[in-house]
């Protein structure tokens, strides 16, 4: 069914939204102000999905997608519009977001940062086989906005400059291998997830080890806003203690933690494990202790003996968040001093304060947003909780 409709914002994800008969309809590319005709593709009884067709009235803020994959890549949300109001949607995203959910005053949320780049910022690019099986070589593409096929590209320009040729370079998957991750090194190197290798990558001052095995962040500018931010706070609240749970290669405590008298780090992976230890070593900072293997069984028996302690912990979960386990363990023992939670997936991120917060024992103090992936609907949120 097609249907006319004004879009009225842009949520969480990017589509525009605006209502049918007082239904909401999320509409894929449509801007706010903007009157479209759509297609309904997915229908719920409170909602319905639909996909555009022709925008009637354009926005005066539409623009052209520079990137020529942009119909079928399903990489970014926001190339039609300039760079300023994607961030003052995102900014309004998290504060609508926070304002449902935990019923906190918007005027808490700070305003989104942001880093120098709007494009050209990734030293990370996961590409996909095609349809083609088997072990003869082949060009890797990203997951298409149909979110099954996958996109032939000649160039991402969310990729930094040295990524360039593997758009267009042919490569030998393994039997079994789906897709392949690229990565680059601090002088351009690439490296990639089929060869075990450690290499460094520099974010600011510091020049840190990690493995094609293991994350690291994939913008380096932004990681040095949130480290700096991280910093202050550590600064501030003086802690004995510094717990980096999923800690990767140590990034954050070496960045933003290193003259806490003692840090341990958290991590199950044990590529980006063995390169903790060198990294404390070559910045010459005291490594209190690591902790290998799952956060959510190591952490809890760990802290509970320093309970009365000045610990600061620092959480940094993949996109699933973290372990409804270890949540309650936060909610309902109060054992460390001050809290900062980094998430990349919003949604996520309110599912684990909406548990962490429930026992009472802790209180929001600040909520900065990070623009850490432009022109995609990804938003980075630090969260900083303490004590009450
Ligand atoms: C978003 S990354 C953050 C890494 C690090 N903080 C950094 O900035 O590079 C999440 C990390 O958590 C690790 N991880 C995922 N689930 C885990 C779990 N249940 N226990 C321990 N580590 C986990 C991953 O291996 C990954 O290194």
């Amino acid at each position: 069914m097609n249907v006319e409709l004004t879009i009225e914002k842009l949520v969480f994800g990017g589509d525009g939204l605006g209502f049918i008969d007082k239904k909401a309809c999320f509409v894929e590319g449509a801007l706010p102000g903007e009157k479209v005709l759509a297609r309904i593709v997915h229908e719920k009884p409170n909602y319905a999905k639909a996909r555009l067709i022709r925008v009637l009235e354009p926005s005066p803020c539409r623009i052209a997608p520079p990137c020529p994959y942009i119909q079928a890549c399903g990489g970014c949300q926001y190339q039609h519009l300039p760079y300023e109001e994607e961030l003052r949607w995102k900014e309004e995203q998290v504060k609508e977001s926070f304002r449902q959910a935990l019923k906190l005053d918007p005027s808490m949320i700070r305003p989104i940062q942001r880093g120098p780049k709007e494009y050209g910022y990734r030293n990370s690019i996961t590409l996909h086989r095609t349809r083609q099986k088997g072990n003869k070589p082949q060009r890797l593409g990203f997951i298409g906005r149909d979110n099954r096929s996958v996109i032939l590209i000649g160039n991402c320009l969310l990729a930094e400059d040295a990524l360039k040729k593997i758009f267009t370079e042919e490569h030998t998957l393994g039997k079994n291998e789906e897709k392949r991750v690229f990565k680059t090194d601090e002088e351009g190197r690439i490296f990639s997830s089929d060869n075990e290798k450690i290499y460094s990558v520099r974010v600011g001052s510091c020049s840190l080890k990690t493995n094609s095995m293991g994350f690291f962040q994939n913008n380096l500018a932004v990681t040095e806003l949130i480290a700096e931010q991280l910093e202050a706070w550590v600064r501030e609240t003086g802690p004995v203690r510094f717990l980096d749970l999923y800690s990767g290669v140590g990034t954050f405590s070496l960045l933003a933690a290193s003259a806490v008298p003692e840090i341990h780090c958290f991590e199950e992976n044990p590529y980006s494990m063995s390169c903790v230890e060198k990294n404390f070593k070559a910045l010459g900072v005291p490594l209190g202790g690591i902790h290998p293997g799952k956060v959510e069984k190591r952490f809890p028996a760990f802290i509970l003996p320093h309970r009365k302690e000045k610990t600061f912990v620092f959480l940094d979960p993949p996109r699933q968040g973290i372990a409804s386990s270890l949540a309650e363990f936060f909610s309902k023992e109060n054992v460390a001093e001050n809290i900062v939670y980094l998430a990349c997936d919003l949604q996520i991120l309110i599912r684990d304060l909406k548990t962490i917060l429930a026992g009472g024992g802790y209180t929001i103090r600040d909520i900065i947003p990070f623009d850490m992936f432009p022109r995609t609907k990804h938003i980075e949120v630090l969260v900083w909780l303490t004590r009450t």
